[in-house]
């Protein structure tokens, strides 16, 4: 017989116990699903409505039931449906007509919505210090490497020279705003739905406060018929987790080109590559590649759960179920692709020399090159046409700006004198960009000191 079985004179088809089913995917919520219980059942008896003593037997035995879980006893079923019936199936076998009191003042509905920010909220802060753990080895990894020079670019061509550690610290930052939005959703998300029944709020007097409290949620939610058919909470869950997945993707990719044999600007430690079947010189970055990958997953989990709830009327709607498996598939994705990727760069080798190299061609200093004329005395934009005229000069002999002979400078322009060798140096082209957020050596050093940890 069902929980809800009173008013159906026939029981339900096996095909529909498993299509309606959500056991399968939320038992993991257990632990949730009793605290909220707990703290439910607590408060029932402190304000009478329940005998004190039956309180505190259901309380004891939601205690028993948790650990039984936790040592594998406990079978659940399909036929009691959810997570939250199941486990008051179990306590209602185990205690009787006291059992069936706990759900005095709640619904289902108020408890999954309890039960998901809870759940959220937990796996949330793993992921928080996951984070953490990336940004302090990107900045390791500046911190280390603070002499490597290497090309940056703008559409994948070598554009002007900048240190490795700015361009590990831009990814710093990027993990910093995800960790403040993440910080941000999780505030929004720990607020009790609990006391909004099914829809329209209880007849009980019930304490929402103080079972708010006793879960460590700061507030209760302000409408009953938002509060159990909002899955905002979740929503920006994906969101952020799409977020640290697309910051993590763009530097995969770079992880991966830099590893060519092409780029040559790391390698990747043996621990953390893969080889082929049949090509026995392969080494290739699997890792960077599935991170990569993995973010179109968490991208479609968001669009997926966003378009659950597209079109949903008030209150709650059963299509709701279907927002579990895409949130825990996003949380679940984020939280193996952080430690294996983190781990992956803190092992990688940087290969300073070859980067310096790729700085070094490529017409990386012609900016600087045309700024040097424009310390002269020439404006910018003819500066800019003269170190254009040399560059192609230097395409069509195979040279370097930094190569030409002083006669061939002085053929361009009679500004150019003897420190223009030093004036277009990578170290120059780096170290006179010293403007906040810059990429001089002592910018880099203080974004590296001064982050926020
Ligand atoms: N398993 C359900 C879910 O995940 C719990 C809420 C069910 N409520 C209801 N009125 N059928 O959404």
């Amino acid at each position: 017989m069902k929980l809800w079985g009173g008013r159906f004179s026939k029981s339900t088809d096996s095909a529909v116990d498993d299509f309606n089913s959500s056991i399968r995917f939320d038992s993991r919520m257990y632990a949730q699903d009793i605290k909220g219980s707990v703290a439910h059942c607590e408060m029932l008896g402190k304000q009478g409505i329940i005998p004190k003593e039956d309180a505190d037997l259901i309380i004891k035995t939601l205690g028993e039931i948790l650990e039984d879980i936790e040592a594998g006893k406990v079978e659940f079923s399909v036929e009691a449906e959810d997570i939250h019936m199941n486990i008051e199936k179990l306590l209602i076998e185990r205690i009787g007509d006291t059992g069936k009191r706990l759900h005095t003042g709640r619904s289902r509905n108020d408890q999954v919505a309890l039960d998901l920010r809870l759940y959220l909220r937990d796996e949330c802060k793993k992921i928080l210090g996951l984070l953490d753990d990336l940004r302090e080895t990107l900045a390791n990894l500046a911190e280390k490497n603070i002499d490597v020079i290497m090309p940056g670019y703008t559409h994948l061509q070598k554009a002007q020279p900048i240190l490795f550690s700015h361009h590990m610290m831009a990814y710093y930052e990027m993990l910093s705003r995800d960790r403040q939005r993440l910080a941000q959703c999780m505030e929004r998300m720990n607020i009790s739905p609990l006391g909004s029944g099914a829809l329209a709020g209880t007849t009980y007097p019930l304490d929402r406060e103080f079972v708010a409290e006793k879960l460590g949620m700061r507030s209760v939610t302000k409408n009953s018929l938002d509060a159990v058919a909002d899955r905002d909470f979740a929503i920006e869950v994906c969101f952020v987790m799409s977020m640290i997945m697309m910051h993590i993707s763009r530097l995969s990719e770079e992880i991966i080109l830099w590893s060519s044999h092409e780029f040559g600007y790391i390698e990747l430690d043996d621990s953390y590559s893969t080889g082929s079947s049949i090509m026995p010189q392969k080494k290739n970055p699997d890792v960077a590649e599935l991170a990569r990958g993995k973010t179109g997953r968490v991208y479609g989990d968001l669009i997926g759960l966003l378009t659950v709830m597209k079109g949903l009327p008030l209150a709650y709607n059963k299509d709701m179920q279907e927002d579990k498996e895409q949130v825990f598939d996003a949380v679940d994705t984020v939280l193996m692709t952080l430690p294996v990727f983190t781990k992956m760069l803190a092992t990688m080798t940087v290969k300073g020399e070859n980067m310096r190299k790729g700085a070094s061609g490529g017409f990386t200093n012609a900016t600087d090159a045309a700024d040097y004329l424009v310390k002269k005395g020439l404006p910018f934009r003819d500066a800019h046409e003269v170190i254009g005229k040399i560059v192609a000069y230097c395409v069509k002999h195979e040279k370097s700006i930094q190569d030409l002979s002083m006669e061939e400078f002085k053929s361009f322009s009679p500004l150019f004198g003897d420190d223009i060798y030093s004036a277009i140096s990578l170290e120059a082209c780096v170290n006179l960009r010293n403007v906040t957020g810059g990429t001089a050596t002592n910018q880099v050093l203080k974004a590296i000191k001064e982050r926020e940890r």
